[in-house]
């Protein structure tokens, strides 16, 4: 038996679909456990650059079982439109399962998500708009409505027009917003739902019995630790939980079914969205990253604030997900960057902080000490030995693993499933 959990160890888009690819050949079976259609995975294989959002990155791999865990929140129709996508691609999604507790995003989810924003004026979080807030409040306040109920027509029309009249009331009495028409979306939802009955099942008891049996399994995290709901930059978080722990209750397993948990990073910073970012970069090196690394979001298209590296982060995320090790991408981006810098602490007055603050108003007191480190100059991304990388670029990843106690067992030089550095 061995089963992985995979997170992101900083705000989100670290390169975890294209771990996850790697690591789905190896793997029998790939889960994803919270999150929704805010994530934005991407891979590229053969030639081919895939974009995946809800459907597990594993899906490349037609040997692998690839489960939608009850934690995640599914919009029908996005998942539908990825499916057909996939297809016209020459990817089939026969392995794919979908948990019949997870939530489905409405559109009055979706509705709420942007008015809610334009409430909070300029305190908005910068939320990708799909509705995840929304959808996960309302599991929490006991009204959400479940694949389950979703492929139950009857039982879909009721709860969606029981819904609707509270739903329609806070989209016009209290943000001036349109209502929904419950009626249309029940007719287009039963479409969907016929569509995707095929693929709802009881996803924990596959994930069990997989388990039990011996084989491989992936849990492929989206958004990553500072977008966690507890543990994260709140209130400029996600509504889920990112860390490695969300693994199981979103997929509903114990934590004695988890062998190991790995964290992927970038060899620096970024964030999409608002919230605090101590290491930001304003000036031309910000800029030099976001193009020479193509820092613009996969779901939203957004540009990705860009900073340094950030350590004091990265031993949050090995702290707060037991993490044993790190896989740290885009080491390429930094090739011509000149000299580099990584957060080692933080200053708050006179003291220097080493863990990350639990409140915003204390990280607002925080500056970053800076260790400064040699850049170079050559590009990297034909690099397959770690011995092969120039001398400055092993100090780099060295560095990285001494500020944060954990090896660095992958270093990504590229986008490819094979720019990748493998080591031990
Ligand atoms: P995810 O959300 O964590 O799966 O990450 P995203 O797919 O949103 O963003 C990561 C971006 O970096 C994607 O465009 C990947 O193709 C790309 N990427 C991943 N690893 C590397 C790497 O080592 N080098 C470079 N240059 N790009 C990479
Ligand atoms: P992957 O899986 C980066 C950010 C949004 C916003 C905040 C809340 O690709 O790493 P939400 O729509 O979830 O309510 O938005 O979280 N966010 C992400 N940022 N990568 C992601 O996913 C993200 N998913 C959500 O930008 O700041
Ligand atoms: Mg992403």
């Amino acid at each position: 038996m061995s089963t992985t959990v995979l997170i992101g160890a900083q705000w989100g888009d670290e390169g975890k679909g294209k771990i996850t690819d790697i690591l789905a050949r190896r793997s029998q079976v790939v889960v994803r456990s919270q999150g929704g259609n805010n994530a934005g995975h991407t891979v590229e294989a053969n030639g081919t650059v895939y974009k995946l959002h809800l459907l597990p990155s594993g899906i490349l791999n037609p040997e692998t079982l690839c489960l939608v865990g009850n934690g995640v929140v599914v919009d029908p129709k996005v998942i539908l439109q990825e499916i057909s996508q996939m297809r016209e691609k020459g990817v089939s999604a026969d392995n794919l399962k979908i948990d019949a507790r997870a939530h489905v995003i409405l559109p009055y989810h979706i509705a709420l998500d942007g008015l809610s924003e334009q409430h909070r004026g300029k305190s908005e979080i910068g939320t990708t708009g799909r509705g995840i807030g929304p959808c996960y409040a309302d599991k929490a306040e006991r009204c959400g409505i479940r694949m389950w109920d979703l492929i139950h027509p009857e039982v879909f029309a009721q709860k969606v027009r029981e819904n609707a009249v509270l739903k329609n009331k806070m989209i016009t009495l209290v943000y001036g917003g349109e209502p929904i028409d419950a009626d249309a979306v029940i007719e287009e939802y039963n479409a969907y739902a016929k569509a995707l009955a095929p693929y709802v099942t009881d996803a924990t008891v596959l994930l069990y019995r997989a388990i039990k049996s011996g084989k491989t399994v992936l849990f492929e995290g989206a958004q990553g630790t500072l977008l966690d709901l507890d543990l994260g930059t709140y209130p400029y978080v996600t509504s889920s939980h990112p860390v490695s722990s969300g693994a199981c209750v979103g997929a509903g397993i114990g934590p004695t079914l988890i062998d190991d948990c790995i964290g992927v990073a970038k060899a620096y910073t970024t964030r999409v969205g608002k919230g605090p970012f101590p290491t930001e970069l304003f000036d031309a090196t910000g800029e030099a990253i976001r193009q020479k690394g193509g820092e613009f979001g996969t779901t939203t298209g957004r540009p990705r604030r860009c900073g340094w590296l950030d350590a004091v982060i990265l031993k949050y995320s090995v702290r707060t997900s037991g993490l044993t090790k790190l896989a740290v991408n885009k080491l390429d981006t930094l090739s011509g960057i000149g000299k580099l810098k990584i957060c080692a602490g933080y200053q708050k007055g006179g003291e220097v902080v080493s863990e990350f603050p639990a409140d915003l108003s204390e990280l607002a007191l925080c500056s970053p000490v800076y260790e400064e480190l040699d850049g170079w100059e050559e590009e990297i991304s034909a690099v397959r030995n770690f011995g092969d990388l120039p001398r400055a670029a092993r100090e780099y990843i060295s560095r990285i693993e001494a500020l944060c106690g954990v090896p660095v067992w992958m270093v990504g030089v590229g986008p490819g499933r094979e720019q990748n550095i493998v080591r031990g």
